[in-house]
C-alpha cells in the first residue's frame, strides 16, 4: 500500500522544492492528478465549476462530503484537503469543529481548508489542537465576494500590506500546516511567503510561493472563462466541443454506429 502525503510532510516543505497542488472534484480526475501532485484540494469552487452556481456561497457541507469521498476513492498518494463551505465554520470554533469532524470522518480526507486571516485564528487553533489539520487561505477570499463587491486583486495599495501580513502570520501561528495565498500582487505574495514558517501555496500570487495551485478545469481549458493568472495547459473544452459536434453529425448521417460498433 502506498502511504499518503501527510500534513507534517507538506509543512516541512517550506523553502524546499515547490509543492504541487491542483483541485479535483471527481474520482477519475483525482486519479489523474494523484500521479503528479502532492496535494489535491476538493475546492468549493466545485459549486461554480461543476454545479453551475454563481458563486461558492451556495455550496453545502453535503456537497463537499460527496465530492470529497469521490476524490479520496480516486487517489492513493496525494494528500486530500476538503474546503469548508460558506456558513459551516464562521459562527465559531465549535461549529467549525463539528462540521470539520464530519467532513474528515465521512470522506477520509487528511485536512480541511477555511478562508480568513486573523479573525479565523482562534478557530484554526481549536481544530488543530483537536486533531484536524487546517490549511489557511488569505488574500482574495471568494466566500467574501458580497462584502468585497466582487473578485478584486488584493494588495494594490501598499497601506493594506501590514494587514495581509498580520493575517498570514496569525493563521500560521494558530497552527495551519500551509496557507493558500490567492489573488494578491506579486511583491506582497513574496513578503507573505517570507513572513510565515509554513509553505504558502500561490494562486494568482508569485512563483516565489512555496507551492502552486490552480483549478484543474481552468488549467485544462474546460471552463469558459478563467482569471488572468491561469495558464491554459490544455484546451479540453474545445476538444470536447469538436468531439460532440462530430458525434452529432455521425448520428444524423447514420455513419455511427458503424460495422465495428454493432453486434453481428
Ligand atoms: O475552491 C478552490 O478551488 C480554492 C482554490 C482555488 C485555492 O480554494
Ligand atoms: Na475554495
Amino acid at each position: 500500500r502506498i502511504k499518503r502525503v501527510t500534513a507534517p510532510q507538506i509543512a516541512s516543505r517550506k523553502g524546499d522544492t515547490p509543492v504541487v497542488a491542483l483541485t479535483a472534484y471527481t474520482a477519475p480526475m483525482a486519479e489523474l492528478v494523484d500521479a503528479h501532485a502532492d496535494l489535491i484540494l476538493v475546492g468549493d469552487s466545485l459549486g461554480m465549476v461543476v454545479h453551475g452556481l454563481p458563486s461558492t456561497i451556495g455550496v453545502t457541507v453535503e456537497m463537499m462530503i460527496l465530492h470529497g469521498q469521490a476524490v479520496v476513492r480516486g487517489s492513493r498518494r496525494a494528500m486530500v484537503v476538503v474546503d469548508m463551505p460558506f456558513g459551516s465554520y464562521e459562527e465559531g470554533p465549535e461549529q467549525a469543529f463539528r462540521n470539520a469532524a464530519r467532513i474528515m470522518g465521512e470522506t477520509g480526507a487528511g485536512a480541511v481548508k477555511l478562508e480568513g486571516g486573523s479573525r479565523m485564528a482562534p478557530t484554526i487553533r481549536f481544530l488543530t489542537e483537536r486533531g484536524i489539520p487546517v490549511m489557511g487561505h488569505v488574500g482574495l477570499l471568494p466566500q467574501a465576494t458580497h462584502t468585497l463587491g466582487g473578485f478584486k486583486t488584493q494588495g494594490r495599495e501598499t497601506d493594506t500590506w501590514s494587514r495581509h501580513l498580520q493575517d498570514a502570520v496569525d493563521v500560521a501561528e494558530a497552527g495551519a500546516f500551509s496557507i493558500v495565498v490567492e489573488g494578491v500582487v506579486e511583491p506582497l505574495a513574496v513578503r507573505l511567503t517570507d513572513a510565515v514558517s509554513v509553505p504558502t501555496i500561490g494562486i494568482g500570487a508569485s512563483a516565489r510561493c512555496d507551492g502552486q495551485i490552480l483549478v484543474l478545469d481552468d488549467m485544462l481549458g474546460q471552463t469558459a472563462r478563467a482569471p488572468r493568472f491561469v495558464r491554459r495547459f490544455a484546451d479540453l473544452g474545445a476538444q470536447a466541443d469538436r468531439a460532440i459536434a462530430d458525434y452529432a453529425a455521425a448520428v444524423r448521417d447514420r455513419s455511427f454506429p458503424g460495422d465495428d460498433h454493432v453486434y453481428r
